[in-house]
């Protein structure tokens, strides 16, 4: 099969039943998509498929012939962090980070669809992300931030 993961040109030889998730960690080396619960529940995995956030232990390899994936590892490096990422970073919007990586991803696309969300609007787009730590009004503190900031640097 082949595929673009951060627009990276990607083939492999995959066994049929092998998930789009372990295909990312495994075979593309990306172990920034974390795995969590592998069926479609707590939103670790999400990555993005032709742009749309999909949780990724829910769709075979294969499925994503041809497609265009983006993960965690698209959105910034240590040194250079998205405005999502930093603004995480600012406002503690994390403690042991595995639901993180999910969370940027779903979040990302979510900034792109509404630049000025309220509060309600944030809860509601990560309701589908499942963080066992933080208690999530840092995460939302975070989102809200990152939302500001976009709009004033537009
Ligand atoms: Fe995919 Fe939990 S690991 S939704
Ligand atoms: Fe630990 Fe969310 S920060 S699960």
């Amino acid at each position: 099969m082949t595929l673009s993961i951060n627009g990276t040109h990607v083939a492999r030889e995959v066994e049929p039943r092998l998930l789009l998730s372990d295909f990312i960690r495994h075979e593309a080396g990306l172990t920034g998509t974390h795995v969590g619960c592998e069926h479609g529940v707590c939103g670790a995995c999400t990555i993005r498929l032709d742009g749309a956030p999909v949780r990724s232990c829910l769709i075979f390899a294969v499925q994503a012939e041809g497609h265009d994936i983006r993960t965690v590892e698209s959105l910034g490096t240590p040194g250079n962090l998205s405005v999502l990422q930093q603004a995480f970073q600012d406002s503690h919007g994390l403690q042991c980070g595995y639901c993180t990586p999910g969370i940027l991803m779903t979040i990302t696309a979510f900034l792109e669809e509404n630049a000025d969300p309220s509060e309600d609007e944030v809860r509601h787009a990560l309701s589908g992300n499942l963080c066992r730590c933080t208690g999530y009004q840092h995460i939302v503190d975070a989102v809200l931030l990152a939302a500001r900031r976009m709009r004033d640097s537009a």
